[in-house]
């Protein structure tokens, strides 16, 4: 791991006049550094304390709860708020229902620019009713898991919710992934029910959703209910005995469903993520815990003020979405903004347009569209009214200082808090970020945790915490916090294994991280065999898999390779069989796109005659990544390469790829 960067001072930059100016902004929440750390010290010293008083301040319990926490690391039996009994969709819905029927809770911007939608608090209570007494009325019960395949229209929200209401788990399947992607979690999780649509619109183009499901379906016998939503009006295959248009349904349905009251360590979703296997691992996140990390953090972190309009770009097929678009903002009763499109649809100013539009408060965005935008420059952001922005944010990969910099400058015309928030989906929400209004920000760092995260710097190969305030290792966590993931859905050895017990005692996040003299965090990346293509996470092995099924690969490795647009690229090597000569790369292409979806596809395929492996037949991936940065005169210690002559032979057919 490098370590040059800990001599060097970064710059702070000081919070923007604007956000400690009660004439133009909303005083913040954590409205000092006094003020984080007098609420961050307490939460670390007496975390059960810390967090009932917020499960009581955040959340609506039907009974309520006597233990605060109880298990921990050692068993993976972390349960929060044991006894209490309360309803997700409740917490998100009615209680504001109830309040402020006419307050907006989703803007919906759609794909082509003016065909944006309001919908209500009151609306969404009705809608979601209907929508859970659709699925009720076709047995769906308590526990029950959904899985929810859906472009980013309102109806996929109020799937989330209608499913939370009735006490099941959906397992939402983001709608970039291929049919067989799609197949295996519908497998994976027993899902019996499937929700989906027509098709799905983005950037102006048509996804064929209900067909990637069908596809999916050929295999999953024990779905016995598709629900589709119509988007687009298109003829799609519609098979009578199993699917059932929702249009149809709802009508037939009252709009009062009443919640079904669920533990607090009751299930709330699960969602694929994956890891140094080849398999994706279903995180689950229980109710309770989920549900008061995304509230917690969304108020304080994004210094949420009422009347806020909530933007934030992501998927609801990923956590970003499933924390920052839905349930954060839902049960804080905010206004958040459900964007369908992309950042350069129909021109590189949508972002913009959509902000002044709307007048969005909070934006939340990737480094990989940060970058995209940086690189059509700054006549596309100019001229909008960005003044209604308070706050912009980033999510998913490490910022450069440049795009930092330049998202600083001119998105926030230096006078916006710039929160570069690091989390996972097994965090559920955020744990290292700046808090707007108090801590000051250095370009590139997520800066400082969360309230109740208790971060350490672990030496990776002793597992000893590294007490410096400048330190260099990986990222670990040592108390549980209430929004951590519970479990591998039915395989909690997996869970165990992969975050508890690598280093006994603690959490282990798998990325590698630097603490500078302020005690400030860089996240520098993971430390295993997962890569990050634009804000998406991939598993090497999950890619290398994919290509195996190709009849003329015998092996394959994949790397991450830097990338200026993307953050890390894919490059893929691979060997033939014997009897296979050449093959078609835009084959091999295609199988990845078919087995994980068009995310994952190679930006190179390299055909090789051998790859470097040790005597016990592992591959040696450091090879491959120098070879491919043109660094071979670095290759590092080779003395346990199996085949030391395959070299030269390699190093040429990456240089003629
Ligand atoms: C991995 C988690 C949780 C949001 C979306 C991704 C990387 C995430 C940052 C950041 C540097 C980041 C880490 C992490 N990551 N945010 N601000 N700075 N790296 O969720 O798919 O579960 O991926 O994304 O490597 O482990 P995810």
């Amino acid at each position: 791991m490098s370590t040059d960067h800990l001599n060097i001072e970064f710059a702070l930059h000081q919070i923007p006049e604007r956000l400690l100016d009660e004439s133009k902004n909303p005083k913040p929440h954590v409205h000092s550094i006094e003020k984080y750390n007098e609420l961050y010290q307490e939460s670390i010293s007496n975390p059960k304390e810390f967090w009932g008083r917020c499960a009581k301040e955040f959340l609506h319990w039907h009974k309520p709860f006597e233990t605060v926490l109880s298990g921990g690391f050692e068993h993976g039996d972390i349960s929060w708020f044991q006894e209490g009994q309360l309803n997700a969709s409740y917490n998100c819905v009615d209680r504001h229902a109830i309040k402020d029927p006419d307050k907006v809770a989703i803007i919906y911007e759609a794909d082509e620019p003016g065909q944006d939608r309001k919908i209500t608090y009151g609306q969404l209570y009705r809608d979601v009713c209907r929508f859970a007494n659709v699925l009720k009325h076709h047995g769906l019960k308590k526990g029950d898991t959904v899985a929810i395949y859906m472009p980013m229209v309102p109806e996929a929200v109020i799937a989330f919710l209608a499913c939370a209401r009735l006490g099941a788990v959906h397992s939402v399947v983001f709608a970039g992934f291929s049919s067989e992607a799609l197949r295996d979690r519908i497998k994976d999780a027993d899902s019996k029910i499937v929700i989906t649509a027509d098709e799905g619109c983005r950037g102006g183009k048509i996804i064929h959703t209900k067909k990637i499901v069908d596809d999916a379906l050929k295999e999953c016998p024990n779905v016995k209910r598709v629900f589709v939503f119509r988007r687009t009006g298109s003829d799609v295959p519609f098979n009578p005995s199993r699917d059932l248009w929702w249009h149809e349904e709802i009508e037939k349905q009252r709009p009062y469903c009443p919640p079904e009251i669920v533990n607090a360590e009751d299930p709330l979703f699960i969602l694929y993520t994956s890891g140094s296997t080849g398999k994706p691992k279903g995180v689950l996140h229980t109710v309770a815990g989920y549900l008061l990390g995304a509230a917690v953090t969304f108020k304080y972190v994004f210094d949420y003020h009422e009347g806020d309009v909530h933007g934030c770009m992501a998927d609801i097929g990923w956590i970003t979405g499933h924390t920052y678009i839905i349930y954060g903002p839902l049960i804080n009763g905010a206004t958040t903004v459900l964007f369908e499109s992309t950042p350069i649809y129909p021109s590189p100013s949508r972002y913009w347009e959509t902000v002044s539009k709307h007048k969005i408060t909070q934006f939340y965005t990737a480094p990989t569209a940060i970058r995209l935008l940086r690189k059509y420059g700054r006549e596309h952001v100019d001229g909008h009214d960005l003044s209604s922005l308070r706050l912009i944010g980033s999510v998913g990969e490490p910022i450069q200082p440049e795009a930092w910099e330049w998202y600083n400058e001119v998105v926030g015309r230096n006078e916006c808090a710039i929160i570069d928030t690091y989390w996972q989906t097994e965090t559920g929400s955020i744990i290292i970020s700046p808090f707007p209004g108090a801590v000051m920000t250095k370009a590139g760092s997520a800066t400082v945790p969360s309230f109740g995260i208790d971060l350490v710097i672990l030496d990776p190969l002793t597992g000893q915490e590294i007490k410096e305030t400048k330190a260099e290792g990986v990222l670990a966590i040592r108390q549980p916090w209430p929004s951590i993931a519970r479990t591998v859905y039915n395989n909690h050895d997996l869970y165990l294994r992969t975050y508890l017990h690598r280093y006994k005692g603690y959490y282990f996040t798998g990325d590698g991280v630097g603490r500078d003299s302020d005690g400030y965090y860089w996240i520098r990346g993971r430390v295993d065999d997962v890569i990050n293509v634009s804000g998406h996470r991939l598993s090497t092995a999950e890619i290398e898999a994919a290509l195996i099924i190709h009849p003329s690969v015998a092996e394959a490795a994949v790397i991450g390779v830097h990338d200026d647009l993307t953050g890390q690229a894919v490059h893929a090597f691979t060997t033939l069989k014997p009897h296979c000569e050449s093959t078609d790369l835009g084959e091999l292409t295609l199988q990845v796109r078919k087995v994980i979806g068009s995310f994952a596809t190679p930006k190179k395929i390299y055909v090789v005659k051998d790859l470097p492996k040790t005597r016990s037949g592992k591959i040696m991936r450091r090879v491959l990544r120098k070879v491919v940065d043109g660094e071979t005169d670095q290759l590092g210690d080779l003395s346990t390469l199996s085949n030391p002559t395959l070299i030269g032979p390699l190093i040429e057919a990456v240089k003629n790829s």
